[in-house]
């Protein structure tokens, strides 16, 4: 079985429902509670493993009580924890999500995320060069994603980055990842004053600009190819629907199938991801991903 590495957040999400989004200054009454497994890094490990890939978590979590239901957790989909650190003195990481109509607006507290520092990091580094792909995103220090994507591409280690939330990251890092994720808002910010076309073509084959519910698009040295998502009737809750897409992803890269096949399997897994509420609750397993492609 391919190894996966995903390094990055582990938070617990905090989920309020909605039908009014309160303005400055005012209190509305919401329809529903609850709390959720999450953090970008925790839900595309949880994807990776449901998509049968052996995975490897490295990450942080506070002594509390969160922390522990973190990790079992990851641990109950099958993905090993070794390398997540406890620290204390720092609470775990967390997200306030409201979400009305299906979509979401969140706000993310690291807490215990921002201690993935690079000398941590520096620490698994025997671990990490057995990987057959690396896993990143943005809820972590910038520093240690610029010395992942260094220590990565050194070896050769293929690197998927995942450019979510939106941070400024200078190219010579872009340059060195294999592949690069963003949605249309990060890719902007990633390469402001250029057209979509413009940024693709500088990156074929290894730019995927994701589109929401138009599905994903990437240059492949010829022409430009858009795969379209599936569609879905009922959409519950997206929270964690591009988790879900880059595991798939992934997954398709390390069977061997073409970028253009391995977007149609994580737009599938994604299509099916929204239908539940909670950002790992619907990720599917791949069974049922196949079934559907
Ligand atoms: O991508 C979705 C995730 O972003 C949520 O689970 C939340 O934790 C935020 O980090």
């Amino acid at each position: 079985m391919k190894k996966v590495a995903v390094i990055g957040s582990i938070s617990m999400d905090f989920v309020v429902t909605t039908n009014i989004i309160p303005n400055q200054g005012e209190t509305v009454v919401g329809e529903a509670f609850q709390t959720f497994f999450g953090g970008k890094g925790a839900n595309q490990a949880i994807a990776l493993s449901r998509s049968e890939l052996d995975v490897f978590m490295l990450g942080a979590v506070g002594n509390d009580s969160f922390g522990r239901s973190l990790i079992d957790n990851l641990k109950n989909n099958g993905i090993n924890t070794e390398m997540i650190q406890t620290h204390d003195n720092v609470e775990s990481g967390s997200a306030h999500i409201q979400i009305k109509d299906g979509d979401n607006r969140i706000i993310i507290v690291p807490s215990a995320n921002d201690l993935i520092s690079v000398e941590v990091v520096q620490s698994y580094r025997e671990k990490l060069e057995q990987m057959d792909m690396v896993v990143l995103q943005n809820e972590m220090p910038m520093e240690t994603i610029e010395y992942l994507i260094e220590f990565c591409s050194e070896r050769q280690i293929a690197v998927l980055y995942n450019p979510a939330p939106a941070k400024e990251i200078s190219e010579r890092y872009l340059d060195k990842v294999t592949y690069l994720t963003p949605n249309e808002h990060e890719a902007l910010l990633l390469f402001p004053n250029q057209s979509q076309e413009e940024m693709l073509r500088n990156y074929p084959n290894k730019l995927v600009i994701t589109l929401g519910d138009q599905g994903a698009v990437f240059f492949d040295g010829e022409k430009q190819i858009t795969v379209p998502a599936k569609k879905v009737d009922t959409v519950v809750d997206t929270t964690g629907a591009g988790d879900t897409f880059n595991g798939y992803f992934v997954k398709g890269i390390l069977e061997g199938l073409s970028i253009e096949k391995s977007l149609a399997l994580g737009n599938a897994a994604s299509a099916i991801a929204i239908q539940t509420k909670g950002a790992q609750s619907g990720i599917p397993a791949y069974e049922k991903v196949a079934a559907t492609v």
